[in-house]
């Protein structure tokens, strides 16, 4: 063992055996930078078997990964293909990431929202994963969309509209490609390491100057603990602030859905109802969480990014930019931009085709006490909203409409929620899994969650890494 707990000298040129490194893993020492590295490559070029990524991936997932093997994996993933350098855009590059969420569609709100305050949004996003629903799935619902751009082609779209929202390719990130759709097949996703790269990996190679982080927390977060979301948040800030992006993490309320749309075509009309400057819907159905999310997350990219003193400065002139129409402008332009039919938004119940419909009604008469928003996201998978297996393709019209929020009183066969699904087949394991995941109490629940319930900048994000390593 030489000091760093490495069971091999770093320096030595003897070709890695991935096997080595398994076990290295599975034995609870640390791999050092070269031997990530030698990890990452062999993912994205396909040169490791996919059984040993996954015996590796599980190995990680149990024992954990150090800070360093943190850093070092996201740096690896990061250059593991082509980077996006938005200096020749002339304006500060800015974006947003999720840690994962159901029903979570800011991304369709503050990409526009942010370009129509003065910055660019170069977003890399992902599929659904795990429980959670994928911005790609769900922008893939408008015919023609396309998510796989070149970057000559991602360049163009972003100096047209000032925003693109586009996936992983061959070319871009491919090592989070490959890892993000095995995690997801191998009951890997849920490790701070491993979620803090994959998701730093897309963000920094989109060369951002300022970036923000929305890290779930409740019910439906993949980290369930206040603390591991925390640690989370804390880890991703340090990380990214140390290869030269600023950075923000806000911890956000994930303890039901957010909004009332969960799926792919919904998820799109709910946010794009919004950007019309409709007023959220009201009573047991409102959304207003979905739009004051927005807001918030716009707030702070639009200050990060400079256009604004204050967080608080950035969501005023993002509602400005919401009721004035300028945000649906661009987030349209940047549909047609990527092949998209954006006429489809003209009328969109008569382009939603759901295979079969269902209410799913209130069993009893009480207060909404308390979701799993877990087992909701699942629920909404398995409408056809998400896959089985990877490259499968998703059901654009699955999903999932609430119609009762956490705290709302309901009367006995009052409808909580409209299931679309793929088949009348597909529509007994979601019933079942809603009616395991609602808790109808009958007495009202206590006081209301907050939405926003911590931030972290580099500052206390560092202090807080130390004092949670020592
Ligand atoms: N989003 C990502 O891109 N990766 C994760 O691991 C989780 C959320």
């Amino acid at each position: 063992m030489n000091p760093s707990g490495n069971s091999r000298d770093s320096t030595s040129s003897a070709p890695f055996h991935m096997i080595d490194l398994i076990r290295k893993k599975r034995d609870g020492a640390a791999l050092d930078a070269r031997e990530i590295e030698f990890v990452v490559s062999g993912a994205a070029s396909g040169a490791i078997p996919l059984e040993q990524l996954a015996a590796w991936l599980m190995a990680a997932w149990i024992r954990g990964l150090t800070l360093d093997e943190t850093r070092a994996l996201t740096m690896a993933m990061r250059d593991s293909g082509e980077k996006f350098s938005p200096a020749r855009l002339g304006k500060t590059a800015v974006d947003k990431h999720s840690s994962g969420g159901v029903g979570d569609k800011t991304s369709f709100l503050v990409a526009p929202l942010a370009a129509a305050c003065g910055v660019v949004v170069p977003m890399i996003s992902g599929r659904a994963l795990g429980h959670t629903g994928g911005t790609l799935d769900k922008l893939e619902a408008i015919p023609g969309y396309r998510t796989a751009l070149s970057l000559a082609e991602f360049e163009a779209v972003i100096q047209k509209c000032g925003c693109s929202i586009v996936g992983q390719t061959p070319a871009l990130v491919p090592a989070d490609r490959a890892l993000y759709a095995l995690r997801d097949r191998t009951g890997t996703v849920e490790n701070p390491g491993l979620i803090c790269a994959s998701i730093l990996s897309k963000k920094l190679a989109a060369g951002l100057d300022a970036l923000v982080l929305d890290v779930k927390t409740g019910s439906g977060a993949f980290l369930r603990s206040e603390k591991d979301c925390e640690f989370l948040a804390a880890l991703m800030v340090a990380t990214a602030g140390a290869a030269g992006t600023r950075t923000a993490a806000l911890l956000t309320d994930m303890g039901q859905p957010l909004g009332r749309a969960a799926g792919n075509w919904i998820e799109l009309v709910e946010a794009v109802e919004l950007l019309r400057g409709t007023r959220p819907a009201e009573g047991p159905e409102s959304n207003a969480d979905l739009r004051e999310l927005s807001l918030i997350l716009a707030g702070w990219m639009i200050h990060l990014g400079s256009q604004a003193d204050t967080p608080e400065s950035g969501y005023e002139r993002a509602e400005t930019a919401l009721m004035n129409g300028s945000a649906l402008r661009i987030f349209l332009e940047m549909v047609d931009a990527q092949g998209g039919d954006a006429r489809v938004f003209e009328d969109a119940d008569a382009f939603h085709r759901p295979g079969a419909t269902e209410i799913f009604e209130a069993w009893e008469s009480g207060y909404i006490a308390e979701m799993d928003t877990t087992a909701l996201g699942w629920a909404v998978q398995r409408t056809g909203a998400g896959r089985e297996q990877a490259g499968e393709p998703v059901d654009p019209h699955a999903g999932i409409l609430f119609h009762a929020r956490r705290g709302a009183e309901v009367e006995r066969g009052q409808p909580l929620a409209t299931l679309y699904a793929t088949s009348a087949a597909r529509l007994e394991e979601p019933r079942a899994l809603l009616r395991k995941a609602i808790l109808i109490s009958k007495s009202p629940p206590g006081a209301a969650v907050a939405l926003v319930s911590r931030i972290f900048t580099r500052e206390n994000a560092e202090k807080f890494l130390q004092d949670a390593v020592r």
